[in-house]
């Protein structure tokens, strides 16, 4: 069965914490998953970043990428305005996980749950104008771009422009076969 096929979202259990911790402590690639200044990240740390606002009608919507019954990364749901009924979509794959097709896969689960479980009218993003995997399968999900913020992040010596994109469910709803 291809990889697309055998990927799942469920709910993150202890068993994930060292993968999970693996992937968002990882330097190499902070400046794509994180707008936050890159330091170096403890397990305790990460744990009660985890923890944190994890209860409450527009608590964070976290799943575990699953491929096999093994944890390959996490996709989220965050900054869910329960008014306007949007929410941001939050990804990373572990680096042995990533270009098989699992991030695309993983999203369009993630997109039907925020619309149709979680009855969300729109989806949106921000990602790095350089990483263009991301903004590859970001467009596969349906996702336009809406704008772009100029030198907007800082990424190891120079500035970089961040792109803004969203989904409506409209459009997600007549793109369905
Ligand atoms: C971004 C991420 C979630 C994408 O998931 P993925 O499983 O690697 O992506 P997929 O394999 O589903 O799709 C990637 C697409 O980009 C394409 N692609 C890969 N590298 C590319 C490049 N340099 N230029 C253009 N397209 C590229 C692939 O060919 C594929 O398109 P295709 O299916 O039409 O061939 C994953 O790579 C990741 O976790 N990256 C690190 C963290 C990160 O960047 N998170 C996003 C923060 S906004």
């Amino acid at each position: 069965m291809a990889d697309t096929e055998r990927v799942t979202l469920r709910t993150r259990t202890d068993a994930d914490a060292d993968v999970l911790y693996r992937i968002a402590s990882d330097l190499d690639d902070w400046e794509q998953r994180s707008p936050r200044p890159p330091a170096p990240l403890t397990r305790e740390a990460y744990l009660a970043r985890l923890a944190a606002g994890a209860e409450g009608p527009d608590a964070p919507v976290q799943f575990v990428v699953d491929l096999d019954g093994d944890a390959v990364g996490s996709v989220s749901l965050f900054d869910i305005d329960l008014l306007a009924r949007h929410a941001e979509v939050g990804i990373a794959l572990s680096p042995a996980a990533r270009g098989r097709g699992i991030g695309t896969a993983a999203l369009r689960q993630l997109i039907e749950f925020a619309f149709v479980r979680d009855n969300l009218r729109r989806v949106h993003l921000q990602v790095l104008a350089s990483n263009a995997a991301a903004i590859r399968s970001y467009e596969k999900c349906g996702f336009v771009t809406e704008g772009r913020r100029r030198e907007h992040a800082w990424v190891r010596g120079s500035y970089e422009d961040i792109i803004v994109m969203g989904l409506l469910r409209a459009d997600w709803d007549s793109s369905r076969p």
